[in-house]
């Protein structure tokens, strides 16, 4: 890395199942740069991921990264990956990176990140990613409760969230059963959680075309990045 000589600059990564995504941002959080991004390697092992980040961020000026990884993050280990592969269970993200990127780093789960990049602060706020993975986020009054794992509870016809709305499900059923599966998807997600608004991010946000009913907004998928800042709050 390069440090700045204002000391706040920060690389915010996006580890994505298709994509891996990077900017710097400034001190209030507002990008520097336009965004980099690199194909997802395949098989996306700890190794390659982490090679592709160091590639993305070879060149770029910064003094501390944020990282949002597609699974559970625990103190900056690693404990599912069901769109990477296997050998992410229980791997030290932060350290390994911390070592080759030189700066200090904070990992915490993707839609987590976007979640904080995208809610307002007030009221129970949900925030569901759609991407190659159904990511999911919760905060109450802008306090994050980390790890939600909605995507892999069950939602209809014996399938879960990212069975129904993941990548593949698209790919397979078509744009037009997605959106309407979406549509049921919100008006279960208000039943079970109420939620105050509901903010619907990832790469695949782009291709909702059914009406939104109210409290629920569409987020551009560059709010994963923007949440980096957040992680540095407290
Ligand atoms: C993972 C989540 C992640 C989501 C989106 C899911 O398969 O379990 O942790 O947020 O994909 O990447």
């Amino acid at each position: 890395m390069t440090p700045t000589s204002d000391p706040q600059h920060t690389l915010a990564v996006d580890i994505g199942g298709s994509g891996i995504k990077v900017m710097v941002l400034d001190p209030a959080g507002t990008p520097i740069a336009s965004r980099d991004r690199t194909e997802t390697p395949n098989p996306a092992t700890p190794a390659a991921v982490i090679q592709a980040i160091v590639s993305l961020a070879q060149g770029k000026t910064y003094d501390r990264v944020s990282v949002g990884f597609p699974g559970v993050v625990r103190y900056g280990i690693t404990e599912t990956a069901v769109n990477l592969h296997p050998t992410w269970v229980g791997f030290d993200l932060a350290t390994a990176l911390i070592d080759k990127l030189e700066s200090p780093v904070r990992v915490i789960n993707d839609a987590d990140m976007q979640g904080l990049g995208a809610m307002a602060g007030t009221g129970l706020e949900l925030v569901i990613t759609l991407g190659t993975g159904v990511g999911s986020a919760m905060f109450l009054n802008g306090q994050l409760i980390p790890n939600l794992e909605l995507g892999h509870h069950e939602f209809r016809k014996g399938e879960t969230y990212e069975q129904q709305l993941g990548r593949n499900a698209m790919d397979m059923t078509g744009k037009k059963k997605w959106n309407d599966r979406l549509e049921k998807a919100i008006v279960q997600l208000d039943r079970v959680f109420n939620y105050d608004c509901l903010y619907l991010g990832g790469g695949n946000a782009k291709e909702i075309n059914i009406k939104l009913p109210k409290r629920v907004q569409v987020v551009p998928n560059v709010a994963g990045l923007l949440g980096g800042i957040a992680l540095w709050r407290e």
